[in-house]
């Protein structure tokens, strides 16, 4: 019987050998080399073992029919008909439900949760569909002490198998025919035939790609779980998210409760969306209204915070950043920002001391979102920029107030977009004033708007009774420049 031959490619020239070598002799590339599995030497053959039976099945048989084009009307519509995953905030994440047939892949940190979601999701799914949990990290037992401790309703249509081998997954799939089916997870899982370990990439392209032949064959959901390494890509980064329909990452601070779901490619609904659960002791609960997860306690408002609206996809959520500036002991300054990226802080810094005239060359400064969310847009800036004058100050800012606005170089204060989006969440959770760039605002929420062009405005604006000698000053100096 002919075995399936392995072959190693060169990632960069694709010349390829019959065994791994350190540098590519036909471009000199050094460590390109990649084991692959040759299917032309399979397919030859009579009846390769399972892998490759798996291949030639989903292949038409006889010679290729050339196909002619079509004209956009002509294309038979794409039937989307999506189902609950029984969680609202995945739902949304994947753009309204579950599509069936689809390939979707969960990355995080190890112990981040992804088991413990895509059980909780699996047990939701078992009321309504025939689902399987392949467990290749842990037993049967393990899976199903957690799944007690989830105390989720039990469900005679969850199956669970314990198996890290590729071609028994496959023919499990095969003769169950679930309608979602969870390999957790992809690292863990190995083909045989390949001589390099679970968990490299050329198991882990191979094994995909076995996997998503055969689901979409026969219609199969799947969910697959794949590690995140140390630089934070999915292992076998870009080969598995060019594989997938949809690529989401479960994240969060391990210290903090509660997880983020972002979707960051999807096939079928917008990227950038985020779900947010809350881990607690009998698993995850969805968080319904994030924007009182990252607010801090507004009765007793403390000097040196702010609060922003950031947009996260389609979602606003109402943020507080705290900032903390204190003079140092140290030759240079420390500047330690969580919650926004460490360049950006710098920049709010140097446009402080620059523009606006306050003296932060000796001073250490920290900032901190509330909840330890990570904004990665600039509508942050302002807010941040007011945390940490206030705090330069001592000074509290009216709790009632919200800063939108992205900080120019020049300290000019930048519109941003989905004003009215975040305006509505702000007016929704009892904010009254909203520190806004200038320009057009379509609709106000019952919030009074104060549109400012410059810093040194929304200062003035946020401090109350701005009688404070350094903006007065650095307000004199800006008008005789
Ligand atoms: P897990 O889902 O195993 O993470 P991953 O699959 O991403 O590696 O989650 C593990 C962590 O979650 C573990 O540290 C314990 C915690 N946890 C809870 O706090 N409550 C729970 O109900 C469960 C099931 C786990
Ligand atoms: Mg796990």
């Amino acid at each position: 019987m002919p075995k399936s031959r392995v072959q190693f490619v060169c990632s960069q020239c694709a010349a390829e050998f019959p065994q791994w070598i350190g540098r590519c002799s036909d471009c000199g590339a050094w460590n390109t080399l990649t084991e692959q599995v040759n299917s032309a030497s399979t397919s030859a053959g009579g009846s390769a073992p399972g892998l490759h039976q798996q291949a030639r099945r989903a292949r038409p048989k006889g010679p290729a029919q050339p196909r002619a084009a079509l004209t956009l009307p002509q294309v038979a519509d794409h039937d989307q008909t999506r189902f609950p995953s029984g969680y609202g905030e995945l739902d949304r994440v994947l753009g309204g439900g579950i599509v069936p047939g689809s390939l979707v892949l969960i990355g995080g940190e190890p112990g981040i949760g992804k088991s413990t979601l895509l059980l909780q999701t699996a047990q939701q799914l078992s009321h309504h569909s025939r689902t399987l949990y392949v467990c290749a990290e842990e037993s049967a037992q393990q899976v199903k002490l957690r799944a007690q401790r989830l105390e989720a309703p039990p469900s005679d249509q969850l199956y669970l198998l314990p198996e890290t081998d590729l071609e028994a997954i496959l023919q499990e799939l095969e003769q169950l025919r679930p309608q979602v089916a969870i390999i957790d997870s992809i690292q863990a899982v190995f083909f045989p035939n390949l001589t390099s370990a679970p968990g490299s990439v050329s198991q882990v392209r191979e094994c995909t790609s076995a996997l998503m032949r055969l689901a979409k064959r026969e219609g199969i959901t799947l969910f697959i779980v794949g590690h995140v390494t140390k630089e934070g890509a999915i292992a076998g980064p870009k080969v598995l998210e060019h594989l997938v329909d949809t690529v989401l990452y479960f994240e969060g601070d391990r210290f903090q409760t509660h997880r983020l779901l972002r979707s960051v490619k999807n096939r079928f609904g917008a990227t950038h969306e985020i779900g947010i659960f809350e881990m607690a002791d009998r698993g995850l609960l969805e968080v319904l209204n994030p924007s009182e997860l990252f607010l801090g306690n507004r009765d007793e408002p403390s000097p040196g915070t702010a609060t922003i609206v950031a947009c996260e996809g389609t979602r606003p959520i109402v943020v507080e950043f705290q900032a903390l500036v204190s003079p140092t002991s140290y030759s240079s300054p420390r500047r330690t920002p969580t919650g926004i990226e460490n360049n950006r802080f710098l920049q709010i810094l140097a446009v402080l001391e620059k523009r606006v005239g306050i003296p932060l060359s000796k001073l250490d400064a920290y900032v901190a979102s509330a909840g330890g969310l990570v904004v990665n847009e600039p509508a942050a800036d302002l807010g941040v920029a007011v945390a940490v004058a206030a705090s330069f100050r001592d000074r509290i800012v009216d709790p009632r107030t919200i800063l939108i606005g992205e900080v120019g170089l020049g300290g000019q204060v930048r519109s941003v977009s989905q004003m009215e989006l975040r305006l509505k969440e702000a007016a929704k959770l009892g904010f009254k004033r909203a520190i806004v760039p200038k320009g057009p605002v379509l609709q106000d929420f019952g919030l009074k708007l104060i549109p400012v062009s410059k810093v040194l405005d929304a200062l003035i604006a946020a401090l109350p009774g701005a009688a404070d000698a350094v903006l007065e000053e650095a307000a004199l100096a800006q008008d005789e420049m």
